[in-house]
């Protein structure tokens, strides 16, 4: 059992940050430089729009920021900032993500995480098919060059996504952010140096 409000969801509270996922972000936008201002960033599994609250600080005025989720979510303030309800794997989804950014996008993050069961095997496959439909989604929608976020469980699952990315991205790392609960099966695959397709 984990405490439900930690440290992290007290700060978020205090400083207005929808969620505590926000604080794995700030972090990965900091030390890792996910995200750099006037960046254009499609934020998949968005809601309740957390790390989209930090995106839109991260890339500024003249960044963008095309949020998605099954899920609906409280409105962001901005002309730069478009919220998506749609499932990532919606077909018609990526060229409307790219008319709203005028053009491919610098990042593609996913924070999206599956209903889980409880039982390890299920989730982690469910997982790893979820950043399967975020990387089908980047297909369509990162430019060359571009950053790929995602979040996954661990496991065997997990070790074919890092190839499956290997494949079309020149760069890829396994993070585990401080702000990720101790006990928590969650790390995030960092990928950069889109090959483009
Ligand atoms: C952990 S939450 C994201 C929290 C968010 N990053 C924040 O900081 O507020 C995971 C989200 O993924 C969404 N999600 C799961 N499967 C999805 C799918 N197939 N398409 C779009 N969103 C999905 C869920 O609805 C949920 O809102």
């Amino acid at each position: 059992m984990y405490k439900r409000k930690d440290t992290f969801y007290t700060k978020a509270k205090q400083e207005g940050y929808r969620s505590r996922a926000a604080y794995k972000l700030l972090e990965l936008g900091g030390a890792e430089k996910v995200v750099a201002r006037g960046d254009f960033v499609v934020d998949a599994g968005a809601a309740p729009g957390g790390w989209s609250q930090v995106l839109l600080r991260l890339v500024g005025k003249k960044g963008k920021v095309a949020a998605v989720d099954i899920l609906p979510m409280d409105p962001l303030p901005g002309e730069n900032f478009r919220f998506f309800l749609r499932d990532v794997t919606d077909p018609a989804l990526p060229a409307e993500i790219v008319a709203f950014l005028g053009r491919r996008a610098d990042a593609v993050v996913s924070d999206a995480a599956p209903n889980t069961t409880g039982i390890p095997f299920t989730d982690q496959a469910r997982s790893a098919d979820l950043v399967r439909a975020v990387l089908s989604l980047a297909g369509q929608t990162l430019r060359q060059g571009g950053t790929f976020l995602a979040k996954i469980f661990e496991g065997a699952e997990a070790e074919d996504v890092v190839r499956e990315l290997r494949a079309s991205f020149g760069e890829v790392r396994r993070i585990r952010p401080a702000a990720t609960r101790k006990e928590s099966f969650e790390l995030y695959l960092l990928a950069r140096k889109y090959r483009g397709n």
